[in-house]
């Protein structure tokens, strides 16, 4: 497998790491910054011979050098900045990503594309949409790494190991998140049977900010280590199209009575991308919130020019 990772900053660069430590395939790391991949792909290679792997990973600046990838994770993009508003990043990174899909549709059109680059379910659609692209072959991490946080939060407040908990968050990679205590297990049982109603508030509403809390506890730029994991996790489950299940920023087309927009979801992924989307049983208040989710990020799509 040919893996392309664009974007070789903080996220990029860890997700190179972590494809290339678990043998996932020929990695390529590329950045428009000159010098940015090829200085991180030697300090990786030199990872080498301590750890006795003999991986295989190249850094560029070439575009070129994606040419007939079999998946591609595009990371590339700017982190919000003091006096931008939310609509400059928008655009900013839309721009960006127009660039990117381009040059993906001419050099790999049979690619799976994993988006990264925020605001993420805006950005996946605008991916699909350059692309053109098959629908299953083009979707976004986000909510993998949201039910890791709602996971974790869990693990904490119950004093349950993480390994025995599947929490599960749908919805956008923002305000619009929804962590669903019933649809998440503890050691089997949901967990809106072992907590409170309040306690279930106060989980969610952590896990929704957490991207938040690690941002302003950084200073600078925003969280990389469980980003790098999400996106290692899905390309994983490609590679070995081990047919499991995980959230990502799936297309939607009547699903949840939801069209044309991409939102989090549970979906069965497999050599070709998403095999299905998983239809959860949701009650009439999640419904309608996820609904709500949708209408508002088919607003927002219409603000990128
Ligand atoms: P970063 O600033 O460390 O790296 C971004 C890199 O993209 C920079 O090295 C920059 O030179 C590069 N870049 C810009 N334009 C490019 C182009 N046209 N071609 C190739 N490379 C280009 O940022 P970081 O922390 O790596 O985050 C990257 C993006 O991922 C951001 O938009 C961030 O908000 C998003 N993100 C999304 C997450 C998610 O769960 N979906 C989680 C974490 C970050
Ligand atoms: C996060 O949730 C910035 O999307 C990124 O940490």
């Amino acid at each position: 497998m040919k893996i392309s990772v664009i974007g070789a900053g903080n996220v990029g660069g860890l997700t190179a790491m972590r494809l290339a430590q678990e043998g996932l395939g020929d990695i390529f790391l590329l950045d428009i910054a000159k010098g940015i991949a090829q200085g991180k792909v030697l300090d990786l290679e030199d990872c080498r011979g301590i750890l006795k792997a003999n991986y295989s990973i190249r850094g560029t600046d070439d575009i070129n050098e994606i040419r007939n990838s079999d998946i591609i994770v595009v990371t590339a993009g700017l982190a919000r900045k003091p006096g931008m508003t939310r609509e400059d990043l928008l655009n900013k990174n839309a721009g960006i990503l127009k660039d990117v899909c381009l040059n993906i549709k001419k050099l790999a059109p049979q690619s799976i594309v994993i988006i990264v680059t925020n605001p993420l379910d805006l950005m996946t659609r605008l991916a699909q949409q350059v692309t053109g692209f098959p629908v299953n072959k083009v979707f976004g991490m986000g909510v993998t790494l949201d039910a890791s946080r709602f996971a974790n939060l869990i693990s904490k407040e119950l004093n349950v190991p993480v390994n025995e908990i599947e929490a599960c968050v749908i919805g956008s990679h923002g305000e619009g998140m929804l962590p669903l205590p019933r649809f998440t297990k503890v050691r089997g049982e949901a967990l809106d049977q072992l907590i409170n109603k309040d306690k279930a508030r106060e989980l969610t509403a952590k896990t929704v900010d957490r991207g938040k809390e690690i941002v302003s506890l950084l200073g600078s730029g925003s969280a990389y280590f469980a980003p790098s994991a999400a996106i290692a996790e899905i390309v994983n489950s490609i590679v070995k199209a081990n047919s499991r299940v995980l959230g990502v920023s799936a297309y939607l087309n009547g699903e949840y009575g939801i069209k044309d927009v991409c939102i989090g979801l549970p979906c069965r992924l497999g050599k070709n991308g998403i095999e299905k989307i998983i239809e959860l049983a949701l009650n009439q208040e999640e419904l309608q919130a996820l609904q709500a989710c949708a209408s508002k990020l088919k607003e927002q799509y219409k603000e990128i020019k």
